[in-house]
């Protein structure tokens, strides 16, 4: 393969406009209707902008959105699992004119672009509970924000005029262009791109590591946009990364890039999606482990392997590469999964993420065997200052 792996679709969008275009857009979007952007929308306006989401142009339409949800691909035949959509209120909506364009406003007021306004139709919320997150139960956080969103979503391809402003992470915000851009300059033809939304344990470096014994470089790709309120905030996952580089990862085969989206915990649907992500990026690997984007008891361990087989893998475009669940074993001497250790599950130090919080919470340190003493030194020290 000469140059980089193809945009999901062919082509890497861009819906960031720019010149003359720019300045009468500008002056235009000063005097039309506006909608507010939640949290997620604003990231969702980002990634589409810059083709962190190729090919979609703008948030879904109608048969797009139910087709993600009955078939798990855009209306053209494309693999998609998640629905990108923009809500908003029946009152907004009666102020609202298919046909004409809307001005997209960011939480602090902010004029980030227009929408150029093809569609208002019903939100199906519970159809998106059950068939993207397979429940129901307001319980689960990604059903929770589907069912506080708006009754309308507004369909439509956007123009970003200007980008959600970010005053963190600045060096590790790098667009797809960009990765792709630095691949080539690297000289890197297989990539593996890792997604998580936690500090990265012994079993993530693990993981990871395996992976890139067989390609040519590895691309930490961290979520930063939304998460639920209790998994670990992105500032002190960003201070773990770096430190866990600086001593254990490779320089000249490792990049951290963060990922700017909202996590959805949508489990299978949004392994398949963060896949397509890192493509976009130009990963040409994307690491699939146990539970990946889970949450609670709601999917099967590896409902998110699973998944994968009811795509064509060229439509796909990106090989996911599947992990069994992965340990420190104690007889073994060293990280291995229930594929490739003999011993028993006795032999084998494994932590949940509620057990690691309430460690945390107590002062005590993670194992080594669990977590490098940097990583675990860096949390202990965050949670001794939120007391
Ligand atoms: S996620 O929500 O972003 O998937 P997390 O950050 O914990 O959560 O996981 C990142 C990736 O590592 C996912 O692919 C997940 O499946 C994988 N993973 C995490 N822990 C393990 C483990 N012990 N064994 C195998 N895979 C794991």
């Amino acid at each position: 393969m000469s140059g980089n792996i193809e945009a999901h679709g062919g082509k890497l969008i861009n819906r960031i406009i720019e010149g003359k275009e720019r300045d009468e857009l500008q002056i235009k979007a000063e005097g039309l209707a506006r909608v507010q952007l939640s949290t997620r929308e604003t990231s969702d306006l980002e990634l589409i902008a810059i083709g962190g989401f190729s090919p979609l142009q703008g948030f879904m339409c109608e048969e797009d959105y139910h087709s993600v949800m009955d078939t798990m691909t855009l209306k053209n035949g494309l693999p998609w699992t998640i629905p990108i959509t923009l809500s908003t209120t029946k009152k907004k909506v009666d102020s609202l004119k298919v046909g004409e364009d809307v001005s997209l406003i960011g939480k602090a007021g902010n004029l980030l672009g227009v929408l150029h306004l093809e569609e208002i139709y019903k939100h199906d919320k519970e159809k998106e509970a059950e068939k993207v997150y397979g429940t129901k139960e307001e319980a689960h956080p990604g059903v929770k924000k589907v069912y506080e969103m708006g009754e309308f979503l507004l369909g439509g391809k956007i123009s970003v005029l200007k980008r959600p402003v970010h005053d963190d992470f600045k060096d590790e915000r790098l667009d797809p262009i960009e990765t792709r851009a630095i691949f080539i300059e690297k000289g890197w033809k297989r990539i593996v791109g890792f997604q998580t939304r936690n500090p990265i344990h012994r079993a993530h470096e693990y993981l990871q590591k395996c992976a890139l014994e067989a390609v040519d470089g590895l691309m930490i790709h961290p979520l930063v946009g939304e998460t639920k309120s209790d998994d670990i905030p992105a500032d002190i996952r960003m201070d773990c990364y770096k430190a866990l580089m600086a001593n254990y990862y490779p320089k000249d085969r490792t990049m951290l890039v963060v990922n700017p989206s909202a996590m959805r915990y949508a489990g299978p649907k949004e392994a398949v999606f963060h896949a397509l992500l890192r493509k976009n990026y130009g990963c040409t690997h994307f690491i699939v482990g146990r539970d990946h984007a889970g949450v609670g008891d709601y999917y099967g361990t590896f409902d998110a392997h699973y998944i994968f087989d009811n795509f064509d893998p060229s439509a796909i475009g990106i090989t996911p590469l599947f992990f069994d669940y992965t340990f420190f074993c104690k007889v073994c001497g060293s990280m291995a999964s229930y594929k490739t250790c003999p011993h028993g599950s006795d032999d084998h130090i494994s932590l949940s993420g509620t057990k690691v919080r309430e460690m945390l919470r107590a002062g005590k340190t993670p194992p080594p065997e669990f977590s490098r003493p940097e990583v675990a030194k860096i949390l202990v020290d965050a949670m001794k200052k939120k007391k």
